[in-house]
C-alpha cells in the first residue's frame, strides 16, 4: 500500500467512524427529534475545538456472534475541547451503535477521558443516551461500570462533573450521573430510573408510564435528581455552557472573574420597600437577588424542586456566588425536609469549588408536623447546618426579614463561621415568633382570664411588648451577631465590598480522614 492509499484509507475509517451506526440509525435518532452523539459535541464545544480519542476502538465481545458487528468507536465519542477558552473533557453516548449501550471498552474509553480531566484539572461532561449494560458483554459492562463510579466518587470535589440526559438511562447506569454535581434532562425525550415500567409492574403491581416514573418533569419536581429542565437538547447544551462560565477548573482554582460593567455602587431605592408591612405577607426573594447580582443574571438551579429555597449562581462585580436564599413566596420560607438535602448540597458545592457563599435570610423556622419528624427532618436540618459550619468559603449572610429559632442558627448565622453577617432594618431575630412565644410565656396566666375579650386584649399587649424587644435586628447586633444593620438599597455595594474584603479569607477544618456528615 503506496503512502497516499494509506491516507485515504485514514479518512475513509474516520468518515466510517463518523457514522456510527450508520445512516438508518442517524435518521431513526433525527426523527425523534434527538441529535447524535457528534452533533451534541459539536453544538457544546468551542467551533473546531474538539480533539477525539479512540474513535478506533471496537469491542472485544464474541458472544451471540458479536465478533460479526463492530463498529469504531463502540458507541461513545471521547475527547476534549473548550468552552469559551477553557478546557473540558467529554463523553457523548452514541445511541445509533447497540443502543448506547455500555461495553467493556467503551466504559475504558470513558475512563481514559475522566483519568486525564483528573490529571489537567478540568471539568468532565458526560451525555447520556443509552440502553444500559451492553447485554452481550454480562458481567464485563457491570465492571465497566463501576469503574466509572469509582472515577466519580474519585473526581468528586476535584473537578467538575456535569451530566446531561438526553435519552434513556436506566438501571445502574444512573449511578454515574447520580455520583456528578449537576444533572440535567430534556423535557420527554430522557428519562431516568433504576427499574422501568415493566419490573414496577411485575413486582408491585403499579401501572405507571415511563415519563411518569422518570420523565425529566418528574425528576427536576418531585424527586429533585435533576438540577435542571430543558426544553429540548439546544437549551440543555447552553445551559452546560452557561453553568461551565460560573466554575472553576477545579478545586485548587478560583472561578474565572468576568468583566462587569454594572457599578457596584448601583444602589436599589425598591429594595427600601420591598418588604410588606404585615410581616405575614410573602414577596418574591428572587426580585432581591435580580436586584443586587450584575446585570440581574441569576443562574437558578432546582427551580421546581423545594421552591421554598432558592439556590444558583450568580456574579458579583465579575466574581461568581453561590446564593442560597429562604423564598418567603413558597410555603413562607420555611425549612423542611427537601430544602434543607437541596441546599446542603449545594453550599458543599460551592465550599468544595472555592465558591463563595451568599445567604439571604427569611425563615420562619422549620416545618413543623410528624410527616417531617418521621422522615427525618432531624437528619436533614442538620445536613444543612453540617455543610454551613463546615464550610470555609467567604460567607456573606443578610438576614431580610425573619430568622427564628434553629433555622436561624442553620441559615448561615454568626456561629457557624459566617465573616461577614448584615441584616436589614426589616429584620426579627429570635427564638421564635411573636405569637408563639405569647402562648408559652403567658401560659398560666392566659388560662386564668376568662373574658375572651380581655384575654385577646392580653395577648396583642403581650405581642407587641415581645416584638418591640426581639422582633428586630438590634438585639442581635448588640451581641456582635450581626456585624451590621444596613439599609437594604446599599445591600449590593455592602455585599460586593465584604467579599472584596474576605477574598484573601484563609481557614481550615482539623485534621481528619474526611467528615460523617448526616447523610
Ligand atoms: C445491547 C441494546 C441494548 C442493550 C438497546 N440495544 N439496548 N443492545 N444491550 N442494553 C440495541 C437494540 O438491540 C437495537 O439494536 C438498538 O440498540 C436500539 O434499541 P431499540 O430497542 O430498537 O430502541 P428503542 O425502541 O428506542 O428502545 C430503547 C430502549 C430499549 C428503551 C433503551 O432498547 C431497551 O429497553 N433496551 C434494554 C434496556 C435494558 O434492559 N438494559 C439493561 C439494563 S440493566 P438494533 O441493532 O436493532 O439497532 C443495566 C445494569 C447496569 O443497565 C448496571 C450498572 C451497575
Amino acid at each position: 500500500m503506496s503512502n497516499q492509499d494509506k491516507i485515504k484509507e485514514l479518512i475513509e475509517l474516520r468518515a466510517k467512524a463518523k457514522l456510527g451506526g450508520g445512516e438508518k440509525r442517524i435518521e431513526s435518532q433525527h426523527k425523534k427529534g434527538k441529535f447524535t452523539a457528534r452533533e451534541r459535541i459539536d453544538m457544546l464545544l468551542d467551533e473546531g475545538s474538539f480533539e477525539e480519542f479512540d474513535m478506533f476502538v471496537t469491542h472485544r465481545c464474541t458472544n451471540f456472534g458479536m465478533e460479526k458487528e463492530q463498529y469504531l468507536g463502540d458507541g461513545v465519542v471521547t475527547g476534549t475541547g473548550t468552552i469559551d477558552g477553557r478546557v473540558v473533557y467529554v463523553f457523548s453516548q452514541d445511541f445509533t451503535v447497540f443502543g448506547g449501550s455500555l461495553s467493556e471498552t467503551f466504559a475504558q474509553k470513558i475512563c481514559k477521558v475522566m483519568d486525564m480531566a483528573m490529571k489537567m484539572g478540568a471539568p468532565i461532561i458526560g451525555i447520556n443516551d443509552s440502553g444500559g449494560a451492553r447485554i452481550q458483554e454480562g458481567v464485563n459492562s457491570l465492571a465497566g461500570y463501576a469503574e466509572i463510579f469509582e472515577r466519580n466518587i474519585l473526581a468528586s470535589g476535584v473537578i467538575p462533573q456535569i451530566s446531561a440526559i438526553f435519552g434513556p438511562c436506566a438501571g445502574g447506569a444512573v449511578y454515574s450521573p447520580a455520583l456528578t454535581d449537576f444533572i440535567l434532562m430534556t423535557d420527554k425525550s430522557s428519562y431516568m430510573f433504576v427499574t422501568g415500567p415493566k419490573v414496577v409492574k411485575t413486582v408491585t403491581g403499579e401501572d405507571i408510564t415511563t415519563e411518569d416514573l422518570g420523565g425529566a418533569n418528574v425528576h427536576a419536581s418531585k424527586s429533585g435528581v435533576a438540577h435542571f429542565l430543558c426544553d429540548d437538547e439546544e437549551e440543555g447544551i447552553l445551559l452546560i455552557r452557561k453553568l461551565i462560565s460560573y466554575l472553576p477548573q477545579n478545586n485548587l482554582e478560583e472561578a474565572p472573574i468576568t468583566e462587569c460593567n454594572d457599578p457596584i455602587e448601583r444602589i436599589d431605592e425598591a429594595l427600601n420597600n420591598i418588604i410588606p408591612e404585615n410581616p405575614n405577607q410573602p414577596y418574591d426573594v428572587k426580585d432581591v437577588i435580580y436586584s443586587i447580582v450584575d446585570n440581574s443574571e441569576f443562574l437558578e438551579i432546582h427551580r421546581n424542586y423545594a421552591k421554598n429555597i432558592i439556590i444558583g449562581f450568580a456574579k458579583l462585580n465579575g466574581m461568581s456566588v453561590g446564593i442560597v436564599a429562604n423564598q418567603p413566596n413558597f410555603l413562607a420560607g420555611v425549612l423542611d425536609i427537601e430544602s434543607s438535602r437541596k441546599a446542603a448540597r449545594f453550599v458543599r458545592f460551592c465550599d468544595s469549588f472555592n465558591i463563595p457563599l451568599l445567604t439571604l435570610v427569611d425563615v420562619p423556622g422549620f416545618l413543623p408536623g410528624s410527616t417531617q419528624e418521621y422522615g427525618g427532618i432531624i437528619i436533614h436540618g442538620a445536613k444543612l447546618m453540617f455543610a454551613y459550619g463546615e464550610a470555609t468559603v467567604p460567607k456573606v449572610t443578610v438576614t431580610l426579614r425573619k430568622s427564628y429559632g434553629g433555622a436561624h442558627d442553620v441559615m448561615s448565622s454568626k456561629q457557624l463561621r459566617g465573616d461577614v453577617n448584615y441584616a436589614w432594618p426589616t429584620a426579627e431575630i429570635a427564638v421564635m415568633g411573636a405569637a408563639g412565644a405569647i402562648e408559652v410565656l403567658e401560659g398560666r396566666k392566659l388560662k386564668s382570664i376568662e373574658d375572651p375579650e380581655e384575654k385577646a386584649k392580653y395577648i396583642a399587649e403581650k405581642e407587641e411588648e415581645y416584638k418591640k424587644q426581639f422582633a428586630n435586628p438590634y438585639n442581635a447586633a448588640k451581641y456582635g451577631y450581626i456585624d451590621d444593620v444596613i439599609e437594604p438599597m446599599n445591600t449590593r455595594f455592602r455585599i460586593i465590598r465584604a467579599f472584596q474584603t474576605l477574598a484573601t479569607k484563609k481557614d481550615t477544618l482539623p485534621p481528619k480522614k474526611h467528615s460523617n456528615i448526616p447523610l
